[in-house]
């Protein structure tokens, strides 16, 4: 079965030549490559999925350099583990080599040597993720179904390929419920019986922080995160991070209100991170001493690490202020250093109507208000650059939150008045 009409379809032209020359280019070389895993089920799913692994049977350093210099691409090389990536136009295109894994102990990290197609699928979490796309110029786009991945991505089922596949790699267990609630899918009886005796036994307590946030930080960034958080938290996986992450659902938190507004507050900040938002909620219900070790310790991105740290410090002072601010300006004056988690977090936190109403009018009218002149035309007007600039845009704020609908040239004078003082 010849996938390379899909591709067409659902990419562009483009895409089928990129992959055809990498084909071609491990030919050359005397190397099979093919495309593996979350591309091809997508695929045949026809969803768009722009995450591209190509498996190489053979050692992937050399032929992805040859694929860089060809495609004049980036090339960045992991010689430890025998991948590579290539970033090419708008993509990011990971390569790996065939390989055969061994797990020392339950959770760790696996030990490779390099093998053969079957062995690559075989090691991979469920036969969905398991099915290959050859780029071979003999068998062009043929899919390489070895374990009945489509039958049962056509049924909609998560499959596992051996009996050992959750104790090697507990991750899969997290993995499990989240493609099944991605897709609407359902765990095959034999896979669901050794996924429940995983938990039994635990399997989930020899993962690291680092391994367990990565999971619950895809959660964050799925279509229906509150759903398969409920999935986690009933099967007892959720408390694997922190026990207290449990009490996300008790009525009193505002948990569920987490997707809507985030959205809605994309529309006034646009950078606002839906995972920092989420972390944000579920590490306030715990010390803050304890919260940022945890937090540091979890390997998710520096920005948002950064971002809940800030907004954990923060919202307390920033209710409080809040509270006693009686005016526009003393809203804005409170707020107008607050990165949108913080201002999503004492959403989350606040109970007081009165406060909920000062939120709102910063987020729908004070947050947005800017002045008509740049810092270029401050310098060119002579102004030091430093923190004179910022007084004299607070200034101007100040001027329009109070009502005044200053021009660009009333703007500059005011400017030139306040650094005159
Ligand atoms: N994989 C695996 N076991 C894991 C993680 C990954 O076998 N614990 C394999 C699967 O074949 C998977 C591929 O590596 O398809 C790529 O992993 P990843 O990018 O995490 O998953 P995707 O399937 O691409 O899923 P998503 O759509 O969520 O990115």
């Amino acid at each position: 079965m010849s996938l390379g009409s899909n591709i067409q379809y659902l990419y562009s032209s483009n895409l089928l030549d990129l992959l055809s020359k990498i084909g071609q280019i491990a030919n050359k070389n005397s190397l099979k490559a093919y495309v593996v895993g979350g591309f091809v089920r997508d695929l045949l799913l026809n969803k768009p999925n722009y995450d591209i692994d190509i498996m190489v049977e053979g050692d992937a350093i050399p032929f992805a350099t040859s694929v860089g210099q060809e495609l004049k691409a980036e090339c960045k090389l992991i010689e430890r583990f025998h991948t590579a990536h290539i970033y090419h136009e708008n993509l990011v295109i990971d390569f790996s080599s065939a390989r055969k894994e061994y797990y020392p102990h339950p959770g760790a990290l696996p030990e490779v040597t390099f093998s053969n197609i079957r062995d690559d699928l075989y090691r991979r979490d469920f036969t969905i993720n398991a099915m290959a796309l050859s780029i071979i110029p003999d068998q062009p786009f043929e899919l390489i179904d070895l374990f009945n991945g489509k039958q049962d991505l056509d049924s909609k089922i998560i499959r596992i390929l051996h009996g050992r596949s959750f104790l090697d790699d507990p991750t899969r267990l997290y993995r499990a419920l989240r493609f099944g609630d991605r897709f609407n899918f359902i765990m095959e009886p034999k896979t669901e019986m050794l996924f429940e005796k995983a938990i039994q036994l635990s399997y989930p307590s020899s993962l690291s922080t680092k391994r367990i946030a990565a999971e619950i930080d895809k959660a964050f960034n799925e279509k229906r995160p509150l759903s398969l958080l409920t999935k986690y938290q009933n099967t007892g996986l959720l408390a694997y991070f922190h026990k207290s992450f449990s009490e996300w659902t008790r009525p009193d938190f505002k948990f569920s209100i987490v997707p809507a507004l985030t959205t809605r507050l994309r529309s006034k900040f646009k950078n606002i991170s839906d995972s920092a938002v989420f972390w944000c909620f579920l590490l306030s219900n715990m010390p803050l001493e304890e919260a940022k070790p945890l937090l540091n310790s979890s390997g998710l991105l520096h920005t948002v690490t950064s971002q809940v740290i800030d907004s954990l410090n923060s919202w307390q002072t920033l209710l409080s202020k809040l509270i006693i601010a009686n005016n526009k300006i003393e809203i804005y004056n409170a707020l107008k250093n607050s990165c949108p988690e913080s201002i999503a977090l004492l959403y989350l936190k606040n109970k007081n109507k009165d406060v909920e109403k000062k939120l709102n009018l910063y987020t729908n009218e004070l947050a947005s208000i800017k002045p008509l002149i740049t810092g270029d035309d401050l310098i060119e007007a002579g102004i030091k650059p430093g923190p004179e600039i910022r007084k004299i845009f607070d200034r101007i704020i100040e001027k329009r939150i109070e009502g005044f609908s200053l021009t660009r040239k009333e703007e500059l004078d005011l400017a030139t008045a306040i650094s005159n003082i």
